[in-house]
Parts: structure tokens; sequence; C-alpha cells
């Protein structure tokens, strides 16, 4: 409990302490530093003045200044913008915005002023814009602003003023474009009130009087008067008194004219339509009708505004508007949120514009004839349109610009005939029905916007844009593609310059989709389901400036990152699913490397693997790449160098099984003259002449033949070093093509080899038994090296050349023999060597 009470006491100590303090150190929100701040609402009393000099935008509504003193702003010479709402300020003294030559709004909105002397705004010399609403101004009159020659806007709205008068300090107001006079309180507008317009005719004034319960208006008050906008709205409190009044704007020339009531200010019961029948001598440009929801009369009322060029008709309850007379001149027809039934029928030759957007009911379009139409905007109005669209549905083939978006289902099943001069097209957010089944805007070579975004099209289609050669902007976000691959769609539109792809479930881009929009400046790829950033996809876009690819599940990069397109200055590729992974670090430094072209590059994050999850990207360090490639480089090499051991013991096992035997055998003495190395295809030869010429002859050989010698149970090859070689003085090699063909062979000779350079007599004798092809023998690179540098021994099977042979052979074996028994001396004489090159 203690602990609690403690805690409770020091909070209510703090919070007596802030009571008590009167005014915040530092009250104001520094917004933009140095230009703007925010000190709403602070308790102030005074203008703070820690604020800097340099402050151009000021808000200091909701404090309690009471009274402006003169010079209250000399310390903030720069200021532009300045927001003194309801401030309670009573007073402002002479000269209290003195200094602020660059103040171009005021806004002292909700202040009870009592007094205002005649300097108060002396030294604005740029001031555009005042608003003085709700400052319990009685008069015009009594506003000092006679010299403010800068102004532009003047705001009146919400005080007691009862007269209409303009001043005559309205004479300097050269600039004044907008007087806005509503919710006042004047009741009569006077024949001499607007004096000093007619005075200054270059006065180009838009009159706001709405909301001020006028009853009476003067004849000729209006006259020779010319307003740029005159707004009368929620004015009169009947049908009769409004119709006298309009009848008193006699006279007067008017850009814009809007009459009314706002949507929860009723002061009329009905609106009747014939009040505008006092309209026939006000020259008006454009009419403007807003929230008249009970209206009696008939639109042929209008008799007096057939000549206007803009009628627009905004929240005006209509039961119909297909009686619109054909000589009105009407050019411009504005319809919103009127409430209509159904879809006007119009047929109407001078209308140009056609603006019908955000009506609710109209369930279907009906065909119109305007024959004259060029831009038509249907946007937002639940249509639904069967067969669309053709020049028979509008009554013409001039229309630019058709704008179908956000209505219901439209099959498209006309090709546009008709409307060959069609630039601008959509059909976003509507239904769009048979897109797909044939090139349903193959007429449209002149369109260079087109939007079919949200319309549940699926392309299965590849011809679906064909025709649209001169198009700059395609819009085809939200839908969908065959396969979620992006197809070859856009292959003839080279004049492409924007194109948004997004949000259409893409999983990939087919080759060369492209290649063909070489003017294209921006891509939108986002909101897919992308897994790789191919470069080779946009390596044909000379010209793109701005590539998105966010929101896709991107991994990581595909082929080369230096084929993105040279003038490529923007890439967002935020909100992908980045793999940090060493695998990737060419990726991922190249995303380093770009940062200044990737949009929010410091906020991208790994999405796998799991431990690097939600960290940057640009956090990613290659270091621990290099580490493990340090790894990996050592244990390759160890595990090549051990694997190369492997081999090689493996390859030279009897070769070392001939070193270790060495030792043991190198004292013993041989058993046999030779060992025998042949191919068993000459084993015929062997047994016939070899063995038979030399164990039976004199003086006799003992030969080792394997199929004789060799222990049975022990493994071959250790038979041929144990018995073979190390129990051998010498070994002779028959050589012949099966020899050295046969691999056994030839692994034989090898270790045959090795034995003799182990035990240093040279103890290899060569015969060769059959002319070999040099090719055949060159395979043998060893052997063949050695035949020719080495003197071998030929067979040859006539009886001179048998003899030399076995001679020659005998001689060759005797070489180093110990003993010497009798009779080898006579041989031996005869011995004659031949060599061989
Ligand atoms: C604001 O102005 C001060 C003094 O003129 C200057 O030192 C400071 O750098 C400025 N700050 C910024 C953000 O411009
Ligand atoms: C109109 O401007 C002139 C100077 O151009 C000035 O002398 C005169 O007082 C101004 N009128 C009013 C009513 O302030
Ligand atoms: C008159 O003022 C309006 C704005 O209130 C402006 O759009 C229009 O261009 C101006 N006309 C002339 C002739 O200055
Ligand atoms: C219309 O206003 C006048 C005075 O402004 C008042 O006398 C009259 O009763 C009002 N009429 C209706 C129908 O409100
Ligand atoms: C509509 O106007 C008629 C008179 O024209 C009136 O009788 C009726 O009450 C009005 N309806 C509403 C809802 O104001
Ligand atoms: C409209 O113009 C025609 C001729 O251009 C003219 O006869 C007719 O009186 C005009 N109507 C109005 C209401 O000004
Ligand atoms: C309407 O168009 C026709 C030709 O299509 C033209 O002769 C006529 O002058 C146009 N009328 C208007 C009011 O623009
Ligand atoms: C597209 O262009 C190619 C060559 O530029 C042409 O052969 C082909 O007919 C065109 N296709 C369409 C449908 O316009
Ligand atoms: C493309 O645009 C250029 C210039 O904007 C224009 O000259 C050309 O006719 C257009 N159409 C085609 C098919 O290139
Ligand atoms: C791409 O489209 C998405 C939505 O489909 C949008 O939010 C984004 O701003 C677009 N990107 C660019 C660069 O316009
Ligand atoms: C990608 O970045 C660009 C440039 O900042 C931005 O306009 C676009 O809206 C971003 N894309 C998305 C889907 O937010
Ligand atoms: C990453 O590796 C590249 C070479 O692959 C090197 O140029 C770069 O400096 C390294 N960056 C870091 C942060 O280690």
């Amino acid at each position: 409990m203690r602990p609690r009470f403690c805690l409770a006491g020091t909070l209510m100590m703090a919070l007596f302490l802030s009571c008590l303090r009167p005014e915040r150190l530092d009250p104001c929100v520094e917004v933009d530093p140095n230009i703007t701040y925010q000190c709403m609402d602070q308790n102030l009393n005074k203008i703070p003045v820690n604020i800097p000099s340099s402050v151009k935008n000021l808000d200091l509504s909701f404090n309690t200044l009471k009274t402006l003193g003169s010079h209250s702003f000399s310390n903030f010479p720069e200021l532009q913008f300045l927001d003194l709402s309801r401030c309670e300020i009573e007073t402002i003294e002479d000269k209290a915005y003195e200094g602020l030559q660059q103040l171009s709004t005021l806004i002292l909105t909700g202040n009870p002023i009592q007094s205002l002397s005649q300097g108060s705004f002396s030294g604005l010399t740029s001031l555009q814009n005042l608003v003085a609403v709700e400052i319990n101004l009685d008069s015009l009159e009594s506003l000092p602003i006679g010299h403010l020659k800068t102004l532009k806007k003047l705001n009146v709205a919400h005080n007691f003023i009862h007269s209409s008068k303009l001043p005559e300090y309205f004479s300097n107001l050269t600039n004044l474009e907008h007087l806005d006079l509503s919710n006042n309180y004047i009741e009569t507008i006077h024949h001499r009130d607007f004096q000093v317009l007619f005075e200054n005719p270059q006065l180009n004034l838009s009159l706001e009087l709405s909301l001020n319960p006028v009853d009476f208006i003067q004849p000729r008050a209006f006259q020779g008067i010319r307003l740029y906008e005159l707004t009368l709205r929620s004015n009169f409190n009947s049908t009769n008194v409004m119709k006298t009044c309009i009848q008193n704007l006699d006279g007067l020339q008017v850009h814009r004219l809007i009459l009314g009531e706002f949507r929860n200010e009723r002061t009329l019961e009905s609106f009747d339509l014939s009040v505008t029948d006092g309209l026939c001598n006000v020259i008006i440009d454009e009419f403007r009708l807003t929230y008249v929801d009970n209206i009696s009369g008939d639109i042929t009322d209008f008799n007096c505004l057939a000549n206007v060029s803009v009628m627009s008709l905004v929240s005006v309850h209509l039961n119909n508007l297909e009686h619109i007379p054909k000589y009105f001149k009407w050019q411009t027809l504005v319809v919103t949120r009127c409430s209509l039934k159904e879809f006007p029928s119009l047929d109407l030759p001078f209308i140009k514009h056609l603006i019908f957007t955000t009506n609710k009911d109209p369930p279907s379009f009906a065909d119109v004839n305007l024959p004259n139409l060029t831009f038509l905007d249907l946007h937002r109005n639940g249509l639904s349109f069967m067969g669309c669209c053709s020049s028979s549905h509008f009554g013409t083939s001039s229309l630019k610009h058709l704008d179908f978006s956000f209505n219901g289902v439209i099959s498209i099943s006309k090709n546009f005939m008709g409307l060959e001069q069609l630039e601008y097209l959509d059909f976003q957010h509507s239904t769009l029905k048979k897109t797909t089944e044939y090139p349903v805007f193959l007429c449209l070579e002149n369109l260079r916007y087109l939007d079919i975004s949200y319309t549940n099209t699926k392309i299965d289609f590849n011809g679906i844009f064909y025709g649209l050669t001169n198009l700059n902007t395609l819009k085809m976000a939200g839908n969908s593609f065959k396969d979620n691959t992006l197809s070859d769609v856009f292959t003839n539109m080279t004049n492409l310059t924007f194109l948004d792809v997004s949000k259409c479930q893409l999983q990939q881009v087919s080759w060369g989709v492209f290649d063909t929009l070489h003017g294209l400046l921006l891509l939108n790829m986002s909101h897919n389901n992308l897994l790789l950033l191919d470069p080779f996809h946009y390596k044909q876009l000379h010209s793109l400036k701005t590539l998105d690819c966010s929101f896709n599940l991107i991994e990581t990069s595909k082929g080369m990152l230096q084929h993105f397109p040279k003038s490529l200055a923007s890439i967002n590729l935020t909100n992908n699913s980045f793999a940090c992974t060493c695998e990737h670090q060419n990726f991922l430094q190249w995303i380093k490397d770009q940062s200044l072209f990737l949009v929010n590059a410091e906020e991208m994050t790994c999405a796998t693997p799991a431990e690097m999850k939600g960290s940057l990207v640009l956090d990613f360090r290659n270091a621990t790449c290099h580490m493990h490639k340090t790894i990996i480089t050592v244990s390759v090499i160890s595990v090549l160098v051990i694997s190369t051991i492997a081999f090689l013991v493996y390859k030279f096992y009897f070769h070392l099984m001939l070193i270790a035997g060495c030792k043991k055998y190198s004292s013993g003495e041989s058993i046999y003259d030779a060992f025998v190395i042949y191919s068993s295809h000459d084993e015929d030869w062997v047994r016939n002449e070899l063995v038979k010429n030399l164990e039976e002859g004199v003086p006799p050989f003992q030969l080792c033949l394997h199929y004789r010698d060799f222990i049975p149970g022990v493994a071959i090859a250790a038979n041929i070093i144990q018995e073979g070689f190390h129990k051998s003085r010498k070994v002779i090699v028959v050589v012949s093509r099966h020899f050295i063909q046969s691999r056994w062979c030839v692994f034989e000779y090898e270790i045959a080899q090795t034995w003799q350079f182990l035990s240093s007599h040279s103890g290899i004798i060569f015969i060769v038994l059959e002319k070999v092809e040099k090719s055949l023998l060159k395979q043998q690179v060893e052997l063949y090296r050695l035949l020719s540098r080495n003197t071998y021994l030929e067979w040859e099977d006539n009886a001179l050349g048998r003899h030399i042979f076995w001679r020659r052979l005998k001689k060759a074996l005797l070489d180093g023999r110990a003993w010497n028994p009798e009779g080898t001396a006579e041989v031996e004489d005869n011995l004659e060597a031949t060599t061989s090159t």
C-alpha cells in the first residue's frame, strides 16, 4: 500500500507543479525547422520569443492573446502565413502587423474584435488573403483595409453586416477577386450598393452572398455590373421573394451564376424552376443549380437559360432530363449526384461535353444522340452497358474522351466502330466482359490513354491490345493473366510511356515482353508474386526511369544486374522477401551499391533465413561469407589432397608393395632367370617357342610363368610381385598387339618398370612378336618411348631370324648370371648385338 500512496503523491505534486507553470518553455511544435511553427492551443498570452526570425508560417490559433500591440510581430519579418484564429483578440492596435511585408495570408477567424484602429492593418504590403470571419464586424466600412492594394480574397462571412454596400475604398483594391459576405444580415440590396464596381469595370469579382436573409433586391441594383461569379444560395425564404429578387438581377453580366441551397440549410419548401424566368435579361455563361430536392416545374422552364454554355445540376432532385428542348445551346451539361430514375436519352445537337457522374439510381446506359459530343464522363453511376460501344450509341463519331469507370457490367461486343477519334478511354473498376475474345480495340489507333484497371479481366488472348499503336498510357492493375504469366501483349504499342501491371497476381514474365517498349518511362510491377528480379526482362527499355517491383516475393536476382537500362533513376524493391544468404551476396552487394537508386533501401528487410528475418538488408555483412569461403576452400583443398593421396596409394599399391618387398628379398637368391609378361593371346608362342627353346635348350634357363609357377590361393597381384619379380633376375616382356591392348599386361609391365628401377640391374628384355602399328603403340606412351630408345628383340619366323633371335635372347639372359656352366663361353662368343633406332 505504502509505495502506491507515494506514487500517487508524486503524481499529484507533478500535476500541481505543471499547472503552476505559467507558460511552457518551448510551447511550439517545429513542423519544418526555421520555416513552420505551430503553437496552437498553448495558453499563450503573448507572442512566443524563442521562435527563429526566419519563420515563414506561424500558427498561433486558440491562445489568449487578447490584444495585439503595435509591432507585435517585428521579430518575424519573413512571415508569410499567420493564423490568429480564436485568440480572444479584442483590440488590434495601430501598426500591430508593421514590418510583415511578406505576409500574404492573415487569418483572424473567431476573434471578438471590439476596436480596430485606422492603422490596424498598416504595413501589410503583400497581403493577398484576409480571413475576417466571425470578428464582430458590423459593416465593411469599419474595416480599415483601403490601402491593401494586393488583396485578392476578402472573407467577412459570419459577421453582423447589414448592408451589401461596397465602400469607396474598394476602388483601391484593384486585385480583389473574391468577396465572401455569406452568413451576414443583408436583407436588402440597394440600387447603389455596387456603384464602385460600376465605376471600376476592370474589377473581376466573385461575390458570395449566400445565407443572407435577402428579401428584396431593388430594381437596377445590378444594372451594368460585371461579376465573375455571383452566388445566391439559401437566401430566400419563399418562392415569391425569390422570384422578384431574381427578376431584379436585370442588367447583370456574370460569368457564373450559382443558385440553390446547401445540403443542411434549406430555407425554401420547394424550388420552382420558373424563378429562372427572370434571368432573360442577365448575361450568363455558366449556370449552376445546387442542392434542391423539392422541385416544381419542368426543365423547359429554363427558357431564359437556353443560351448558357455550361449548365450544372448538382444534387438536384429531377425526375427526368428527357425533355430538354433541342434548341438549348448548352455545350456542357453537368449532372452530378442527381437521383435520376433512368439514364436520360438526350438528343441535343449543341452538347460537346456531357458529365454525368455519381448518380446512383439509373441501372443501365441508354443511347443518346449528341452529334457534337467530344467528351463523355459517366463515372460512378452503377451503370451497366450491354453491347458497348459504337458511334451509334452516342450519335456521334467525334468522341475523344470516354470515361466509363466505376460502373457495373460492361460487355464489349461492338469494337468501337465509328469512334476512331477516341483518345482517352477509362473503364477502371467496372466489370468488363468479352474483352478477350477478339481484338476489341483494333479501331482505336488514336487512343493515347487506356485504363482497364480492376475490371475483372483475365488476359488469355495476346491480341487484346492490337491496334493501339499510339497509346501512351496503359493502366491494367488488378487484373489477371493466363497462368499468372505476363504474356506478349504489348508488341505493337511502341509509343507506350506508362505501364501499370500491378496487382495482377503475376508470378513470371515471358521473354521479350517489353522488348519493343523503347519509350517506356514508368513500369509498375508492384503487388505481384514475382520471385526473382531479372534485369534481362528490362534490358530493352532504353528510356525507363522508374521501375516499381515492390510488394512482390523477390528473394534475389537472376542474371547480370548490369543489364538494367542506364536511364533508370528509381527502383522500388521494398516489401519483398529477400534471402540474406551468402549464396546471394552479389545481389545483396548490388543493393548496397545502388542504394541511391533504390527507394527506401535503408528500410528493406530480409525475409530468410529465419535468423536474419526482419534485419536490414543493408546490414548484411559479406565478411562472414568470405570466412565461409575460406573454410570451404580449405576443406575442398583438403578433400582433394586426401583423395589424390588415396588414389595414388590405390594406383601404386603394388609398387609400394614392391618397395616393401625389396628389403625383404634384396638379399635373397633368385630362383628364376626371368619372369615372362605376355598376353594370354600369345600363350601358344610362349609355350611352344619360348619355353621349349629356353628351358630345354643349352644352357637351360628357368622361367617364371604364371600359369605354372604361381602359388594357387594367393592373389594374382601378390603372386606377380612375390613369385614373379622378387624371385626372378630378369623380366621378359612379350610385346604384341594384344599386349598393348590388354590393360592387365600394361599394368604388369608398369610394375616391372618400377621393379627395374628399384633393383639397380637393368632387367627388362623386350621381345616384339609382330610388327605393331606405331599409332597403336603410341597409346602406351611410356612403352613407345622405351622401345624407340632401347634395344629390343624382334621375332622373325624364318630359319636365320630364329637363330639370331635365340642367340641374342640367351646372351641377354646370361648377363649378370652368377654361375657359368660349361659350353656357355662358346655361345657367348657368337652373340652379337643389334641396335634399333
Ligand atoms: C536555422 O537557422 C539557424 C540560424 O539561421 C541556422 O544556424 C540553422 O542551421 C537553421 N536550421 C535549419 C534546419 O535550416
Ligand atoms: C486609396 O489609395 C490611395 C493611395 O493610392 C490612398 O491615398 C487612399 O487613402 C486610399 N483610400 C482608402 C479609402 O484607403
Ligand atoms: C477572374 O477571376 C477568376 C477567379 O475568381 C479567374 O479564374 C478568371 O481568370 C479571372 N478573369 C480575368 C479576366 O481575370
Ligand atoms: C421570410 O422572412 C421574413 C423576414 O425576413 C419574415 O417576415 C417571413 O415570415 C419569412 N417567411 C417565411 C415563410 O419564413
Ligand atoms: C414540396 O413542395 C410542395 C409545394 O410545392 C409542398 O406542398 C411539399 O410539402 C414540399 N415537400 C417537402 C418535402 O418539402
Ligand atoms: C438565345 O439566342 C438566340 C439566338 O442566338 C436568341 O434568339 C434568344 O433570344 C436567346 N435567348 C436568350 C434567353 O437569351
Ligand atoms: C455540330 O456538328 C456539326 C457537324 O458535325 C457542325 O456542322 C455544327 O456546326 C456543330 N454545331 C455546334 C453547335 O458546334
Ligand atoms: C504489329 O507490328 C508488326 C511489325 O511492326 C506487324 O507486322 C504486325 O502486323 C502488327 N500487328 C498488329 C496487330 O498491328
Ligand atoms: C508516337 O509518338 C510520336 C511522337 O510523340 C509520334 O510522332 C508517332 O507518330 C507516334 N506513333 C507511333 C506509332 O510511333
Ligand atoms: C504502382 O502501383 C501501386 C498500386 O497498384 C501504387 O501504390 C504505386 O504507387 C505505383 N507505383 C508508382 C511508382 O506509381
Ligand atoms: C515505390 O516507390 C515510389 C517512389 O517513391 C512510389 O511512388 C511508389 O508509390 C512506391 N510503390 C508502392 C507500391 O508503394
Ligand atoms: C563485399 O564483397 C565485395 C567483393 O565481393 C567487396 O567489394 C565489398 O567491399 C565487400 N563489402 C563488405 C561490407 O564486406
